[in-house]
């Protein structure tokens, strides 16, 4: 039988980048697709027509209700923290007693929560959260946690509609250029790549000395395509479940190291008269961005034990060197595009309103 795949967030860097691996993979399953805007799903639908595209919010609880329950898989993409639209989706999957499966996606901001519940930024701190061997703290994290309060929801799906087969991808930072139609750009790097341009010069936060497990996109999108395929075969070996929780990581950096790389490639292109780095306070760094603190300061380590094992995952890329160009170069042309703009006076949209 045809598996018919629910999917939000396509247009987004992780959706987009997913659905192109797995549209490539298998064109012949029938997609409907939760968007805002179809504009940004491009020439997408118009390629694969097994695309029905239904046009909509997460705030639309009726639609991602009647949707997952005529979904055979779906996959979620637009929110980690949004309760009630992923509440729907349960409700949907969980209408009749068909065997169905959920993949959520949450991230990897739960691991800093040592940091966050310690007060501390910036310093090294060696705990990495395996998602087998510390499987168990990690299911049981408070729900101060971020993203807590929707994993704990999708956790015990399965313990109110016992049809429902769930998992959760956990995705670290993560780098390279998405092949979706929309959003090609990846969040933490770029916003550092972002203030740097602002600010004439790259810094760290403190010590620079917090780091983050990271992941290719291409990476990741395997391990979604993998998990996928297993569900449209009825489940597999795959875990699926209250412990069904799948980091996706191949290799950590050190923020101090990333600002490093930064500062010399923008310092080579031009775009910078300075290849030196400089230490932020945590109160310059919050004044700069409040997202800073957690995205550059905070450590968030994770070791992908289930999708090496389960899924028989071999990520491809260990050596960030080359992503991080990759996603540098992309930043710079997206600032030139920005600065063009305004000097022929068509104004960013937030400049604007
Ligand atoms: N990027 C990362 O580094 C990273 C790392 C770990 C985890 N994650 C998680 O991965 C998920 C996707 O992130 P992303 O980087 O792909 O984000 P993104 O590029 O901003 O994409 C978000 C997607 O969700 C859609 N969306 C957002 N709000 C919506 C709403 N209210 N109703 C319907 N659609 C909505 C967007 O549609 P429009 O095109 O209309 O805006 C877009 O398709 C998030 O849950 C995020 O927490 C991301």
């Amino acid at each position: 039988m045809t598996p018919k795949v629910f999917a939000t967030g396509v247009t987004g860097y992780v959706g987009g980048d997913v659905l192109h691996t797995i549209l490539q993979a298998h064109p012949d399953w029938q997609y409907s697709f939760l968007v805002r805007n179809r504009t940004r799903l491009g020439s997408l639908a118009k390629d694969y027509p097994s695309i029905r595209v239904v046009e909509g919010d997460l705030g639309d609880l009726d639609i991602l209700k009647s949707e997952a329950a005529s979904a055979d898989i779906v996959l979620h993409f637009a929110s980690s923290d949004d309760r009630p639209a992923v509440q729907a989706i349960l409700e949907g999957l969980g209408s009749d007693s068909n065997v169905r499966f959920f993949i959520h996606t949450s991230g990897t901001a739960n691991l800093l929560w040592d940091d966050i519940s310690n007060g501390t930024l910036g310093i090294k701190r060696t705990k990495v959260y395996d998602d087998v061997e510390d499987i168990k703290t990690i299911t049981s994290f408070p729900d101060a946690v971020p993203h807590r309060p929707v994993d704990k929801l999708v956790l015990g799906a399965s313990a109110t509609y016992p049809n429902i087969r769930q998992a959760i991808v956990c995705p670290p930072a993560i780098l390279g250029v998405g092949r979706g139609a929309g959003n090609k750009r990846t969040i933490q790097v770029p916003l550092f790549v972002e203030l740097s341009l602002q600010r004439g010069k790259v810094f760290e936060i403190e010590q620079g000395e917090a780091a983050w497990s990271f992941v290719h996109i291409h990476d990741l999108s395997d391990v979604y395509l993998r998990l996928t395929e297993s569900a449209a075969v009825g489940g597999g070996t795959s875990d699926w479940g209250p412990e069904a929780y799948y980091f996706a990581e191949n290799g950590e950096l050190q923020w101090g190291a990333i600002a490093r790389s930064i500062a010399k490639h923008l310092h080579e292109a031009g775009a910078l008269g300075t290849d030196e780095v400089e230490s932020l306070s945590a109160e310059g760094a919050s004044k700069l961005n409040p997202m800073l603190s957690w995205t550059g300061g905070m450590n968030s380590k994770s070791r992908a034990s289930r999708a090496r094992r389960v899924l028989g995952w071999k990520p491809q890329v260990s050596d960030f060197t080359d992503s991080l160009k990759e996603v540098i170069q992309q930043d710079l042309e997206a600032e030139k595009t920005r600065l063009q703009e305004i000097a022929e006076g068509h104004f960013p949209k937030q400049v604007k309103e």
